[in-house]
């Protein structure tokens, strides 16, 4: 069941609710305002454990204050906003945490006073409280289904509910779901989830939103000389597929025209080259950049962006057997390039180059692949940032500035040329691997010899797209982590005109 958000603007304290959330400025005076209300309602008790927890309004302290009854919320908990104006996406972080907290505390219903002051503010918000209520139960029986599930949240206005507001929240809402599409999917096991699954889901998503959706299959990809796409598939009983989705805007002629590429290897062995047993059952998520673009699209739907954008997945699964690419084999491209397959396990760039090459003909003003490629990545930033890349500089500027906004942990890695001879092969064009130093970026570079003069960028998202542990607006598990900054970009171009 959906969670019902509603818009509010009587005072949060007197409005009935499991738990209420309410935001503190720094220095705020305590004489006024929230703090003032509840200390008249609760006493002195109250007084004093705000005083022994130092609460001061400082950004990220919190205190919980259990009301007795003598407030209509049964419990409330106060959120240290920190000096000045909050952002868009401190909002909608407050928000997501809110939720959780919510959750952990076994409330059905939550009030949640949003500073409204922010721009985008309302929506930030009904953003935040679907992803921190976000929980993945689908396989889950008997005693381990949660017993209580957060059913209704109210956010409270300072400002007017107009039609906007209420719109704004709506879309949201809606925002916030199709972020959630890309966690079911990383989270949803490789038995279910595998390279026909995916096209199917992305079939009946395309239908239910009004997008445009092609699904080519192996002999098709054969047939467009896809080899290396191909390739890293032959060793499974399941087929890969290529998905080919599009929304366009109604009406009159988008300008500008977008590609984003997903890598979806719907489980990840290493093939040949398998990977140690310890972790492997992670690999599931290693279709997390494919997860990501189908989120983008299902959000677009909702956006309606006077933009074009294309949405392609390249899913396959990499599987050692009889049948398996091996180390030494050379296959050629789509674009046309040879290439000697080293290491069995770097098979995602492999796809991409394919993926990469078919969206290049699209002709598009920007290409962008979110990819879970390279360990290397995880080791470089830590698992709660992806690396970026760009062939051009202006482009860089354009993430930098749609993943601050969008407040999502983004940092770019350069296209180092000094690395390109490790790409080289003694029998083909190129190798796919160079050695183990600077591997995130030599992988940017294969990835590059496939783009041409197309304005790209690449997001290595090993780190964070499928998380150990609950961290920021994310839960434990797949987090749809660039999502946000892809709409950003998308609505930055449609912006552009
Ligand atoms: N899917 C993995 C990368 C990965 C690692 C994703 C950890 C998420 C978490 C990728 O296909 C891979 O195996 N890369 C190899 C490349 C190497 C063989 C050059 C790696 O990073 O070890
Ligand atoms: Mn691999
Ligand atoms: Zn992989």
């Amino acid at each position: 069941m959906p969670l019902k958000i509603s818009l509010s603007t009587h005072d949060a304290l007197t409005l009935p609710a499991d738990v209420a959330v309410i935001g503190v400025s720094e220095g705020a005076s305590h004489k006024a305002g929230p703090i003032a209300t509840i200390t008249k309602a609760l006493g002195p008790s109250a007084s004093r454990l705000l005083k022994r927890q130092e609460f001061t309004g400082k950004r990220d302290q919190t205190v919980e204050l259990s009301t007795n009854g003598a407030l209509k919320p049964s419990s409330v908990v106060l959120v240290g906003l920190g000096t000045g104006e909050p952002t868009e996406a401190q909002v909608r972080l407050m928000a997501a945490k809110a939720a959780r907290a919510a959750l952990a505390a076994r409330a059905t219903s939550l009030v949640l006073e949003v500073p409204y002051t922010a721009r985008g503010a309302e929506r930030a918000a009904a953003e935040g409280v679907v992803l921190g209520a976000y929980r993945f139960t689908k396989y889950l029986t008997g005693d381990r289904l949660p017993k209580a599930t957060l059913e209704r949240v109210t956010l409270v206005t300072t400002g007017r509910a107009s039609k906007e507001a209420r719109e704004a929240v709506e879309v949201g809402r809606q925002i916030g779901e199709a972020i959630c599409i890309a966690r079911d999917l990383v989270n949803e096991p490789p038995n279910e989830l595998y390279p026909e699954a995916l096209a199917k889901f992305c079939v009946d998503m395309a239908k239910e939103r009004g997008l445009k959706c092609t699904v080519f299959d192996k002999a098709t990809l054969s047939k467009k000389g896809m080899k290396l796409f191909v390739a890293v598939g032959q060793g499974s009983a399941r087929e890969p597929k290529m998905v080919h989705l599009v929304y366009s805007p109604e009406g009159k002629k988008p300008k500008k025209r977008l590609v984003f590429v997903g890598k979806g290897l719907t489980f990840d062995t290493g093939g040949i080259c398998i990977k140690p047993a310890a972790g492997m059952e992670d690999m599931k998520g290693d279709m997390g950049g494919a997860a990501n673009v189908i989120a983008l699209m299902a959000a677009l739907s909702v956006l309606r962006p006077d933009v074009e954008v294309h949405g392609l997945i390249g899913a396959a699964e990499n599987m050692p057997d009889g049948a398996a690419y091996r180390p030494g084999d050379i296959f050629g491209s789509l674009d046309g390039k040879s290439v000697e397959i080293i290491n069995t396990d770097a098979e995602g760039r492999l796809v991409l180059a394919d993926v990469l090459a078919y969206g290049k003909s699209l002709e598009p003003d920007l290409m962008v692949d979110n990819a879970t490629l390279t360990g290397a990545c995880v080791v470089a930033l830590g698992p709660f940032t992806n690396a970026y890349f760009a062939n051009d500089d202006a482009v860089a500027d354009e993430v930098r500035a749609a993943a601050r906004d969008a407040g999502e942990s983004m940092w770019q890695l350069p296209l180092l040329d000094e690395l390109r001879d490790g790409l080289k092969s003694d029998w083909a064009d190129l190798k796919h691997t160079a050695d183990r130093w600077g591997g995130a970026i030599t992988a940017a570079l294969f990835l590059r010899e496939f783009v041409g003069s197309t304005k790209w960028v690449h997001m290595d998202v090993a780190g964070p797209s499928l998380l150990h542990r609950a961290q920021g607006l994310h839960p434990k598990g797949g987090t749809g982590h660039g999502v946000l900054t892809f709409l950003k970009l998308v609505e930055a171009y449609a912006a552009k005109g």
